[in-house]
């Protein structure tokens, strides 16, 4: 029998509804070709949710997420709903109330050089050659979704987190570096930080428990240098929402573009989130400029992670690495003086390699 997935599509705001168009255009390709059928059910998240009901996102959203198979979002947010105001919505609150909604404890952001955009990266090829890191970020918890106020003149967020909190996400974290080189670096702020000395004890019971992986304990400002200066020395980084969120945003350039960095959000309730690592792109958005690469790496995972159709995932990552070979460039990863593509086009490349 042919297996059937039903897929919620939250496309956002900015460049999202295009990055999704070319992930679902790619998708509709791997199903014919490895048999399975994909169904699509749309909700409406971020500054359109907050147009539309006033709200970041549609009511009952989460519930409705939790009958799907996997949720497969583009961006949220723009220019137009910023605000220093905390009385009005914000499109993030939509995707951080998604993440806490679904239980999306760890996220995971591969980074791997592409060998094709070795010379497009602003860090030096030899530097970045044979990159393969996996940041797992903790997704639910610490500044972001602790108690944080504005009082008059004073404004206060707190890192907030709990031993099962860490537990859980470092146990996770372990899990995977123990089928990758068995390495794990805990990276924290132990020497300033309660909350990263609560992480650091963590990380050690965590250790305890897979003795076949080394644990190496790492400040996170020694940590972005590190990146930069011998990212080869990463297999796995496991890490707190905040440090995690600006790390892997200088992560992503050891790739040679934000536009390239996929990520798969995992946790407790079954139903798992897909999206790029990158943002809405209001300066290029509507344009069919944008690189699709990272969403449709993001499907990837999806078909991975989600529904265990390894050969396909496996298929639409080729592809992609075999489009760039042959000098398939959108405009973020393109050298001087290479052809250009559009969103459109690149995602034809990718099709045509499948
Ligand atoms: C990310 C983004 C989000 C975050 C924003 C849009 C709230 O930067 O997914 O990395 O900070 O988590
Ligand atoms: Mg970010």
């Amino acid at each position: 029998m042919t297996a059937a997935y039903r897929v919620m599509v939250l496309s956002g705001d900015g460049v999202g509804p295009e990055i999704v168009a070319a992930a679902q255009r790619v998708l509709a390709v791997v199903q014919r070709r490895f048999d399975f059928a994909l169904t699509y059910e749309e909700g409406l998240i971020g500054g359109r949710a907050i147009d539309e009901l006033g709200l970041p996102m549609e009511d009952g959203l989460a519930a409705r997420c939790r009958t799907c198979d996997a949720v497969l979002l583009g961006a949220v947010g723009g220019p137009k709903w910023d605000t220093t105001d905390p009385a009005k919505p914000r499109p993030e609150q939509g995707l951080l109330g998604m993440r806490k909604g679904l239980e999306l404890f760890a996220n995971l952001r591969p980074v791997k050089s592409f060998a094709a955009l070795a010379a497009n990266s602003t860090i030096k090829p030899e530097v970045i050659a044979g990159v393969d890191i996996m940041v797992v970020r903790e997704l639910t918890g610490g500044v972001y979704f602790g108690k944080s106020e504005r009082i008059g003149d004073t404004a206060y967020d707190t890192m907030l987190y709990t031993d099962a909190e860490c537990d859980r996400l470092l146990d996770y974290a372990f899990g995977l570096a123990a089928a990758r080189r068995g390495l794990l670096h805990s990276v924290d702020k132990a020497n300033v930080l309660e909350s990263s000395r609560l992480w650091r004890a963590a990380a050690l019971r965590a250790a305890a428990r897979r003795p076949a992986v080394e644990l190496r304990h790492m400040l996170v400002d020694n940590c972005a240098m590190q990146l930069i200066r011998e990212p080869r020395q990463f297999d796995v980084i496991a890490t707190e929402n905040l440090f995690g969120d600006i790390l892997s945003d200088e992560a992503a350039m050891l790739t040679g573009s934000i536009g390239m960095l996929p990520s798969a959000s995992v946790g407790a309730g079954g139903v798992s989130l897909y999206e790029p690592i990158h943002g809405s792109a209001p300066d290029i958005a509507g344009r069919g400029v944008v690189n699709p690469c990272a969403t449709i790496l993001s499907v990837a995972m999806m078909l991975d992670l989600s529904f265990a159709q390894t050969a396909a995932a496996r298929a639409v990552e080729v592809a992609v690495e075999a489009a760039l070979a042959d000098g398939a460039r959108t405009a973020d990863i393109a050298a001087a003086g290479e052809p250009v593509l559009t969103t459109e086009a690149m995602t034809d490349r990718v099709i045509a390699a499948l």
